[in-house]
Order: C-alpha cells, then sequence, then structure tokens
C-alpha cells in the first residue's frame, strides 16, 4: 500500500499529490512551515492525512527549537473546513503544555489513525454486497489518511474478503482527486475502476448501474450534518432519488461536536482552479468563477455513518453514544 506520509530520522516526506498520477514523489519538510506550505498547496490532503502531517509540523518545531504557540497558529490557518488538523494540533499543544514529547504524540496520532481506518474497513465490508458498484467522490483513501482510508478502506476490505465489486470514481472538479487519486490507489492494488466525469453520476443511477455511494468526510457534527468535497451534497440527493443507499465513512477525529453550521468555515479556494486545466484557461478573460471546496449534507440524506466504533445512523443521540467515555482535550 502507498505511504502517503512517513516520518524517519526527524523529518517528514509526504507524497507531493499534486505530482500524482504521473510521477510518484516525496515532498520532503524540514520545518513547520514547509508542512504549512504542504498543506495549503494540497501536496498533501484529505482530512486525516492533513491532521496527521500538522502533528509533524508541530514535531518539526519542537525538534527545530521553534516557537511552539507560532508553530501552531501558522498550521492551523492552512485549510479551515476539515476539523482533523485542530483535532491533531490540539492533541499536540496539549501534549507540550504538560512537558510530553511531541514527536511522541504525532506519532501516535499517525499510527491510532492508521488502526482505526483499519477498523473501518473491517466493520464497513459488511455492507458491501458481493456484486456491487459502488460510487465515490474525491479520494477518501490511504492518500487522504496515512493507511487504508474511510471509503476507500471499506472498498479495499470487501476486496479482501473476496467480494466481487467494482468502483466508480467521481473525477471530482476542479482538483480531479477522484481521476488522479482514487484512481491511481485503487489501479494500484488491482481494484476494478472506472473513472466519470462528475455530471455522469445521475445517469448511471437511473440506469441502475449504482448500487452503493460511500463517501469520506471533513467534518460531521453532532446532529450528522456532514461536510465533505463539494459534489457530496448532488450525490446524496440523486442517491435519496434513486433510492440508493449513501454512507459516509469517516473516523471519530473528524467528528466535531462543539460547533454548530454557523461555525464552520467551507474553504473557497482561488477561482484559477476552475478557470485553468493543466495552465490553460477555458473560461473567457474577464469572467470569473465561484470555487467553494466543500459543501454540507444534511442527515436526513445519509443512510449511515461507518466508524471504528460501529455503524450509526446520523442522529444526535447515536453520535452522542460514540464518544461516551472519551475526553478530547
Ligand atoms: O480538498 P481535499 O482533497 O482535502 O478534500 C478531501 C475530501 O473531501 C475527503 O473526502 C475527506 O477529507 C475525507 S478523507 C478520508
Amino acid at each position: 500500500m502507498l505511504e502517503p506520509i512517513v516520518w524517519e530520522e526527524d523529518r517528514l516526506s509526504l507524497i507531493d499529490q499534486r505530482k500524482l498520477p504521473n510521477k510518484l514523489e516525496y515532498f520532503i519538510c524540514k520545518d513547520y512551515r514547509d508542512v504549512a506550505y504542504a498543506i495549503k498547496e494540497m501536496v498533501v490532503r484529505g482530512a486525516p492525512a492533513i491532521g496527521i502531517a500538522a502533528a509533524y509540523g508541530m514535531a518539526l518545531a519542537e525538534i527545530n527549537n521553534e516557537n511552539i504557540e507560532e508553530a501552531y497558529k501558522t498550521l492551523k490557518n492552512t485549510r479551515p473546513t476539515a476539523v482533523n488538523l485542530f483535532w491533531a494540533l490540539n492533541r499536540c499543544l496539549k501534549a507540550y503544555k504538560e512537558g510530553k514529547s511531541i514527536v511522541e504524540e504525532a506519532k501516535r496520532i499517525q499510527r491510532e489513525e492508521e488502526e482505526v481506518c483499519k477498523r473501518i474497513g473491517e466493520i464497513g465490508e459488511k455492507i458491501v454486497d458481493d456484486g456491487d458498484t459502488i460510487l465515490t467522490h474525491c479520494n477518501a483513501g490511504a492518500l487522504a489518511t496515512s493507511k487504508y482510508g474511510t471509503a476507500l478502506s471499506v472498498i479495499r476490505f470487501a476486496h479482501y474478503s473476496g467480494k466481487r465489486i467494482r468502483v466508480i470514481a467521481d473525477e471530482t472538479r476542479p482538483r480531479l482527486q477522484g481521476a488522479k487519486l482514487t484512481a491511481f490507489e485503487l489501479n494500484y492494488e488491482g481494484i476494478p475502476v472506472k473513472v466519470i466525469v462528475d455530471s455522469s453520476a445521475g445517469f448511471l443511477m437511473q440506469r441502475g448501474e449504482i448500487n452503493k455511494v460511500i463517501v469520506g468526510a471533513d467534518r460531521i457534527l453532532r446532529d450528522g450534518t456532514t461536510y465533505n468535497k463539494i459534489g457530496t451534497y448532488s450525490l446524496a440527493i440523486l442517491a435519496k432519488y434513486h433510492n440508493i443507499p449513501f454512507y459516509v465513512a469517516a473516523p471519530l477525529s473528524t467528528f466535531d461536536l462543539e460547533s454548530s453550521e454557523e461555525d464552520v468555515k467551507i474553504e473557497e479556494r482561488d477561482e484559477r482552479e476552475v478557470a485553468y486545466i493543466e495552465n490553460i484557461r477555458i473560461v473567457p478573460e474577464g469572467v470569473s468563477c465561484i470555487n467553494y471546496a466543500f459543501d454540507k449534507t444534511p442527515a436526513e440524506l445519509i443512510t449511515g455513518i461507518i466508524t471504528e466504533k460501529g455503524i450509526i445512523k446520523p442522529k444526535e443521540e447515536e453520535i452522542i453514544k460514540l464518544f461516551k467515555g472519551i475526553k478530547w482535550k
């Protein structure tokens, strides 16, 4: 399996996801500023992966004897929507304030998140039937975590258990995480995958060619409202209309029990991501573009949330139950 986040000899190597699928190269981070750059520019992306990378950013600040509070602030201001970033940074800051090693805390976060993603796959594969064609959006795979993935962990484990499944990956405009990353990752492991343009999903559902939709998440609120890559909401509505189960796979680190919808900032990225394809402008000069990176899917459109502690309905009482006995802060 791909190793997108490697900590070795006090430095952080990240698979440079901007270069996939054509080049598999590592981007080396020697200090927390390199990590902040890597998160902002999407060298590393995907909610759990940016949390883990940010934790190592804090670890680098510790090793380089830099101001930890400054590092925390810089890393916190890289991307606003995925809550895993803040969750991991808060864990590292807490460890530091308690006089513990940030390096060890970052390693612990990575190990735990890998284990959690494995559990999500083992638990989630039960919803997959032999012969299913599963639609997924963006990349919620090993590249977006550290190992296995979330939505792709469910798919991986279904495949490992011998179920004959096929995956349809939405290309996921404008950054094309589906076409470039999900297709690369599944193909790398020999899991059958086909890529579609985002606007094909409805037609494939209408033709009866999709049995399930499984996506990841960047943040889930206590009432089950789910933030994920732009286009997820449209897919959920399409799935509802066609009576197709729509699952979200996410670790507990993606839940945000404290915020309400007004508190969640949806990232708006540079409009050039929409206006240009591979450096060629496709939108007339003088016309501007809208580029929200994420959208919000209401709980009523979600069949179930697959977590490391089981599959739950997106209901407040079930979400609260997941966190019984767990202290995050
Ligand atoms: O902008 P990205 O590529 O960081 O967005 C990633 C997603 O939206 C993923 O679906 C989400 O982070 C879950 S990753 C397990």
